[in-house]
């Protein structure tokens, strides 16, 4: 019989962590929010003793999110878990996740403690947890890498202190896939008491195995898979949720199970985030890069066209791939809109609608086809365009071997400020003048990205951009027909997140 696999969503806690994937408190409520329409099961949303930050943001994605449990991650500790509970308490379904390394290598080299003392901390911390909260998981960090008694004995004793899910990670991307597949039948087979409780597994891919060794534990029995989206993650990353949902999906008969994910918002949640870390998709990366549905040789285009099945084993709209796909116009009225904003899942005041109708009629104007892209690319820049520093104006000159000039004006407080200054190119003389008007702030730019939100010459064009102050790094984004425009907001937008932070 078919059974339920959840998806614990953890690209809000061991996603962020990798380098250059920060997020500020507002892009993790929207990418929980996103996650929510996804409809995952679980969302980690923080490790709310690590920062301040961190516990705010937990806190805030406990009370945003409501029809997902929330979950923080805590060591087995008392005042983590004193934490973690007080950041998630306001979740319509809060759990606290705590964890302890089982493995030899960690328990004598990191926690310096004796197996017999790694037993006892499992047992205080999760029987403590419980005292707060129904809903407790215990992981066995570096299970993979524990000898297997001990491991059950963790285990079991978890269980008994009263952990209703138990993870199994595979935390330095070690094992292999039948590996994986008989440590979860041999857990499954001994400890007794694991029938009541969910199993899962969550897996790190340094030797390339994270998807393979989620999905040998699903078909081992696990029915909770831990996984990013876009296989975010330290190292070499976490297991793509992307990746594990549609295999799930494509092959149920081999894993006996379904998961609730709307894969129709699978390609827009990757987006999202890819949008929110500044980064875009390896062409090649399953399911969501950008050749992950195309054809270009002869044989495979003539089979396709016989036959979709000869070559494909998805279709890009079951993931929600509506290129091109036109869906609005000069003619559309604010209904319209209204309907399309709620169809792809966005909830909106009456204020913001106007400014989403004012926007897409401005675009119209500019662009002949709108689609589902180009709106979500309108609905995530105007969440993210508040701040100090406004674009008034700009007036660009640039010419081939000569230096370009960049007029700027922009507006503080109802003030108006204007600089010229000259840069190779027309970007560079841009972000020159601003740096004039805003004293510097930025103390290191880096990975500049502009790409096409959907085909076309007139494509609506987004820039990322990487800025660095005082050790603290943020994106800043920009989106416009015009990419000069873009690549000004982005600075700017860039500039205005650093001001808030440093
Ligand atoms: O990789 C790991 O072991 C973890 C645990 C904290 C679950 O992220
Ligand atoms: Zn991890």
């Amino acid at each position: 019989m078919e059974s339920h696999v959840k998806i614990f969503d953890t690209t809000l806690r061991d996603g962020e962590q990798a380098p250059g994937c920060s997020m500020n408190i507002n892009e993790k409520i929207e990418v929980a929010k996103q996650l929510e329409i996804l409809k995952v099961d679980i969302i980690e949303a923080g490790f709310a003793i690590s920062s301040p930050g961190d516990f705010n943001s937990v806190e805030a994605i406990s009370k945003a999110v409501k029809n997902c449990t929330v979950a923080s991650l805590a060591r087995a500790v008392q005042k983590d878990i004193d934490s973690a509970y007080e950041a998630v308490k306001n979740a319509v379904s809060p759990r606290i996740h705590t964890f302890l390394a089982t493995s030899p290598i960690h328990m004598e080299h990191k926690l310096k403690m004796t197996p017999d003392q790694v037993i006892e901390r499992i047992q205080q911390s999760v029987s403590y947890a419980k005292n707060y909260c129904s809903d407790v998981q215990f992981s066995a960090e570096d299970a993979t890498r524990s000898e297997r008694e001990f491991l059950a004995k963790a285990v079991k004793t978890a269980i008994d202190a009263g952990a209703n899910v138990i993870n199994i990670p595979d935390t330095v991307g070690y094992a292999a896939p039948e590996e994986m597949y008989t440590l979860i039948r041999y857990l499954m087979e001994t400890v007794s008491g694991i029938e009541k409780v969910d199993v899962a597994v969550h897996c790190h891919n340094d030797l390339g195995m994270a998807v393979a060794n989620s999905l040998a534990g699903v078909r081992a029995g696990a029915r909770q898979v831990e996984c990013t989206v876009n296989g975010l993650g330290e190292r070499a990353g976490n297991a793509a949720l992307e990746e594990i949902v549609m295999g799930i999906k494509t092959r149920y008969n081999l894993y006996g199970g379904y998961t609730n994910i709307d894969t129709k918002q699978i390609y827009r949640t990757s987006k999202l985030i890819y949008n929110v870390i500044g980064q875009t998709a390896a062409i090649n990366k399953p399911i969501v890069g950008a050749n992950a549905f195309a054809h270009e040789a002869g044989i495979h285009q003539h089979g396709v066209l016989a036959d979709k099945s000869t070559y494909e084993i998805m279709i890009p709209e079951e993931i929600g791939i509506t290129k091109n796909k036109l869906v609005l116009g000069k003619h559309s009225g604010k209904h319209a809109i209204a309907d399309k904003l709620t169809e792809l899942g966005y909830t909106f005041t009456e204020k913001e609608l106007g400014e989403y109708y004012d926007k897409i009629m401005a675009l119209s104007d500019k662009k002949k086809f709108i689609t589902d892209s180009d709106i979500d690319a309108i609905v995530t820049n105007r969440r993210r365009i508040e701040g100090v520093y406004k674009l008034v104006h700009f007036d660009v000159h640039t010419t081939k071997n000569a230096t370009s000039t960049c007029v700027i004006k922009l507006m503080r407080e109802n003030e108006e400020f204007e600089e010229v200054s000259l840069g190779q190119g027309p970007i560079n003389a841009a972000y020159n003048a601003i740096d004039k008007i805003t004293g510097s702030i930025c103390e290191e730019m880096s990975n500049y990205n502009i790409h096409s939100v959907s085909d076309g010459n007139d494509a609506l064009g987004e820039v990322t951009v990487k800025l660095k102050a005082k050790d603290k790094t943020v994106t800043g984004r920009g989106l416009s027909t015009d990419i000069i425009e873009s690549s000004i907001l982005a600075y700017i937008n860039g500039i205005n997140k650093l001001l808030e932070i440093i």
